[in-house]
Parts: structure tokens; C-alpha cells; sequence
């Protein structure tokens, strides 16, 4: 079993990414922390307690960061809406939060448990993994992994080239990027490979019960959204894809690569520049001389979309088999 402990700001896909993780036997979900992003602390926070309601999920949730670190706060109303999570009716919560601040709860809890098995999952903005990293530097060795959803190398969806969590903080993700510890970054080029097409969303919906119908309402409301706003066809299931890394690490493709976020540019603040090592066509020279090359963010590539579509299937069978125990 994989430990993680979930870093998230719910949001459509967060709330996936949530329920993939606490639906999966193969992952030990620790705790899920929360970030201001989609929407403010207050929302996204409230949000996950609703999920959890929804889906008969019982795990810490802990309130984290309410701002980025440097920049002003920005919201992605126009995608998550009003609340963050609109569409689906969001439960009163079923219990109340960890009383500790999320950047405490990640420390502790990679402090307890032994060194080298647990896994961070940061799904929004980076803020709370790069306070954790200041506040207590010992996690960076204990960490297993981090999955991150964020970046891109190919396009952006806040700017033509920046993605938005890291958008959003880029001062905390070039953090996350620069310590000593195992990352892969799954950016957008992976995750607009794992969309909700129709077909996965009628298994969803054939399931029936109340998770198969959060989650049907889930995917209206954001993929009338991304019809909007980025005229696809079907939304995204962008966090939900990190969870689905560990739960099966051969779900993807990844190439090692030297990833560094543009903190200055006028048109590129929060762009992830990508430098493959080894994949013919997309390596760069380092070019110019006062900057090491560093290879040591695993960049996700080519989804195998099925199992991905299994994967979620089968853990909305699961929980609604849990729910009506
Ligand atoms: C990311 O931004 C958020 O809106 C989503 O939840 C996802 O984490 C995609 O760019
Ligand atoms: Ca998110």
C-alpha cells in the first residue's frame, strides 16, 4: 500500500482525485490537506469535508495556506464556479477539521511514520509543501515521492504557456522543484490525455447510487465549463491522474527532465521550462553557462486512458459498496 497524503484545493477534479485515493486499496490515504487555489481556503476546505460526506470517506482534513507566498491570490472561478465545487449538492460536513494547520499535519505525519513511505500528493498550488519544506527541511529525505499535478511543456491554460497551480504560486513550486527529493510532474500535457468521455462517464452514471450521482453532476458542471472556456469535449480529470501513478506507476509514460519556473517573465510568470534529457526532439542545450542543467523531475508523457478509466470505475464501486454497508 502506497501513503499519501492528499494537498489539495476541491475543485471538480480534486474531488476525484480525492475519492481515487480513498477508493483504491492500494492506497493508504493519510490525511488531506488543503490549499487556497480553485477557490479561497474557506471554500476549498469546506469542499473536501463535503466530498468526504458524500463518498463515506474518513480521514483527517486539514485547513492549510489561505494565500500564495509572494503573489496575490487568484481564483478559478470561471472553471470551478462560485463555491468551488458547483453542480453537485455538497453535504454538511460529517466531521470537523484536524485542528492542526496542514503545513503541521504534513510534518508531523512524514515524521511519524518511517522514513522513505509517504508519499506527497500536491494537486493545487504548491504553498503548503513549500512551507512544510521551510518549516521543517528533515521531510525532504523522509518523502518517498511527490506527484504533483502542475506545469506543462507543450501549452498552458492561465497563460499560452503556464498552468494554473503553478500560476498560481510560483515561487512555492520552483521550491518544490529545487529540493533533493523524487518528483514527477504531471502536467497538462498528461492530464489532457484523461478526460471524463462520455463513455466513462455512463459506467459512472450506471453504477447509480449517491456517489455515481456526485460525481455525474461533478462532470456537468465542469465539462460545460471546459466546452466554454477551452471548447473540449470532455473535461479533465487532471488530479485524479496522480493518485492513479500510484496506485499503477506503469499508467504512464515519464522522461527525466530539468524543470525550472519562469518567476520573471512578463508573459511566462509560472511557465514550467521543460528540458528533456533523453527524448529524441524535445532536448534543449542548457545554454547559457551560469545555470547547471538538472535532470531530476520525472515529466509524465502518454496515459494509458483505459486503465485510467478503470481505475476511476472501479473505485466509485467501491465506495458506494462501503456506503451501503
Ligand atoms: C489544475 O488547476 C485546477 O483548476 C485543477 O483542480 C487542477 O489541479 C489544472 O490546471
Ligand atoms: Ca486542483
Amino acid at each position: 500500500m502506497e501513503k499519501v497524503i492528499l494537498d489539495c484545493d476541491p475543485g471538480h477534479d480534486d474531488a476525484i482525485a480525492i475519492m481515487l485515493a480513498a477508493g483504491n486499496p492500494a492506497i493508504d490515504l493519510l490525511g488531506i490537506t488543503t490549499v487556497a487555489g480553485n477557490q479561497t481556503i474557506e471554500k476549498v476546505t469546506r469542499n473536501a469535508l463535503s466530498v468526504c460526506a458524500a463518498a463515506g470517506i474518513h480521514v483527517p482534513v486539514a485547513r492549510g495556506a489561505s494565500a500564495p507566498l509572494v503573489a496575490s491570490q487568484v481564483v478559478a472561478e470561471d472553471i470551478h464556479g462560485a463555491t468551488g465545487l458547483d453542480g453537485p449538492a455538497l453535504p454538511e460536513p460529517a466531521f470537523a477539521l484536524d485542528p492542526r494547520h496542514a503545513v503541521d499535519f504534513i510534518i508531523d505525519t512524514v515524521m511519524a511514520h518511517e522514513s522513505n513511505t509517504v508519499n506527497l500528493v500536491p494537486v493545487g498550488p504548491l504553498t503548503n509543501i513549500a512551507l512544510a519544506m521551510r518549516k521543517e527541511p528533515r521531510i525532504i529525505e523522509r518523502v518517498k515521492s511527490v506527484v504533483l499535478m502542475g506545469g506543462a511543456h507543450t501549452r498552458g491554460n492561465m497563460t499560452p504557456h503556464a498552468e494554473f497551480n503553478i500560476y498560481v504560486d510560483p515561487e512555492a513550486a520552483e521550491a518544490a522543484f529545487r529540493a533533493d527529493w523524487n518528483v514527477t510532474m504531471v502536467g497538462l500535457d498528461l492530464t489532457h490525455q484523461a478526460l471524463a468521455s462520455a463513455e466513462l462517464q455512463a459506467r459512472v452514471r450506471a453504477i447509480g447510487g449517491p456517489v455515481s450521482e456526485f460525481v455525474g453532476a461533478v462532470w456537468d458542471f465542469v465539462g460545460a465549463a471546459y466546452r466554454e472556456v477551452y471548447e473540449f469535449e470532455a473535461p479533465p480529470v487532471h488530479d485524479a491522474c496522480c493518485v492513479a501513478a500510484l496506485i499503477d506507476p506503469t499508467i504512464f509514460t515519464t522522461a527525466m527532465a530539468d524543470v525550472r519556473v519562469e518567476l520573471r517573465g512578463e508573459w511566462t510568470r509560472g511557465t514550467t521550462v521543460v528540458n528533456f534529457r533523453d527524448v529524441p526532439g524535445m532536448h534543449h542545450s542548457s545554454g547559457s553557462a551560469e545555470r547547471q542543467t538538472d535532470f531530476r523531475t520525472a515529466v509524465a508523457l502518454q496515459l494509458d486512458q483505459q486503465r485510467f478509466a478503470d481505475q476511476v470505475v472501479d473505485a466509485v464501486e467501491r465506495l458506494t459498496a462501503n456506503l451501503a454497508k
